[in-house]
């Protein structure tokens, strides 16, 4: 990304941007709005770099629930790198993404495709009706383990798919957890992974992305352990549901076609048949330089994880939580 330097934005705006940003990652989120960043500077901002910085700041805001002045910074930058876009012709017409590898190759050799189903807390019988539609649906990765008391839904949701003729047993990837070639993470726009992704790419490790939309629906089964959680509404943040607009998608298909690009595999879940389509059409778009950019400036590093698993005894004190 190249910087014009600071013709727009002072060096002392872009010193607040970082400092919020710093104190926002600490969650210190009462210090974040000491940064003020002078807001009649978006009216002339200049380059790429600037932008992200405000795109710090809406996100800033956005979290301390400033949700209309988050908006309003968002959509000013919009309003800014809409003319660096090239202009786009309508969907429909739409040429064809660049060529999207639809899988990742494993240390093992095998190819694991990059868009799966996931099947936790869901009935066995929700189970097997949506493994069924996703498989028809073109997936061919569906996550499962013992703990979510439903792989009978599993078979039975396969056994149905396999009828149909579209599709063999060998052309399906099921997990019932991985071995240790392919790590499973909870990883999302505001929780990037980034060291444990550098790491894993060494040793040529793939990732799967747990809660890739934010696992919205938690909150049901987190209350009946008695643990209060307001997962992340990642579903709504100004810059996300931006993007979405932009390309005529929705913000759940921006979410998780942001870390299919970067070859991360993704286990949506749902048991709705119109949201399983919708979450397998990730592959007849693609995002743009400036869009992953503003999308990957809404990591929040450590403070962006939300799965802690406390309600399962004893996983507070081990040394190795969080996972
Ligand atoms: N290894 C682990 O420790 C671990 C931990 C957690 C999860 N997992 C795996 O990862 C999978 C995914 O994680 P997750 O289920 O926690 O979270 P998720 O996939 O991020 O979110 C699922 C929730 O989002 C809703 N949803 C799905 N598509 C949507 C859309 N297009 N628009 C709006 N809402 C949508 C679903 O509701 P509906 O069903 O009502 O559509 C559900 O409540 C799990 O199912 C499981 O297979 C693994």
């Amino acid at each position: 990304m190249t910087s014009k330097g600071d013709k727009n934005l002072g060096s002392s705006d872009k010193e607040l941007a970082v400092k919020a940003k710093t104190e926002f990652n600490k969650g210190n989120y009462s210090n974040c709005l000491q940064a003020k960043l002078r807001p009649e500077r978006l009216e002339t901002l200049e380059d790429v770099d600037n932008c992200i910085l405000y795109y710090n700041y809406a996100v800033i805001l956005y979290h301390l629930r400033q949700y209309r002045a988050a908006l309003g910074i968002v959509s000013k930058i919009f309003r800014y790198i809409e003319p660096l876009v090239a202009p786009r012709p309508a969907r429909t017409e739409e040429a064809p993404p660049r060529t999207m590898n639809t899988s990742v190759t494993l240390s093992s050799g095998q190819r694991m495709p990059l868009l799966g189903l996931g099947c936790s807390r869901a009935s066995s019988q929700e189970v097997a009706d949506a493994v069924e539609t996703a498989l028809l649906a073109g997936y061919r990765h569906i996550d499962t383990a013992y703990f979510y008391r439903n792989e009978d839904g599993v078979g039975e949701g396969i056994q149905a798919a396999l009828k149909s003729g579209k599709m063999t047993r060998s052309d399906l990837f099921v997990v019932t957890k991985l071995p240790m070639i392919a790590m499973q993470v909870e990883c999302h726009v505001y929780f990037q992974q980034r060291a444990l992704r550098e790491a894993c790419k060494k040793h040529n490790i793939a990732i799967t992305a747990y809660a890739p939309l934010g696992s919205p629906g938690r909150k049901v089964l987190y209350e009946s352990h008695g643990v209060t959680l307001e997962p992340p509404d990642l579903l709504n943040n100004p810059v996300v549901c931006l993007v979405a607009q932009k390309h005529k998608r929705t913000a759940a298909q921006v979410l998780l076609r942001f870390l299919a690009q970067q070859d991360i595999i993704v286990i949506p879940k749902s048991t709705k048949a119109t949201r399983i389509r919708e979450n397998g059409d990730i592959f007849s778009f693609q995002l743009d330089e400036l869009d992953m950019a503003a999308l990957s400036s809404l990591d929040q590093g450590e403070p962006g994880r939300t799965f802690r698993m406390h309600m399962f005894p004893g996983v507070s004190d081990h040394p190795e939580a969080p996972f």
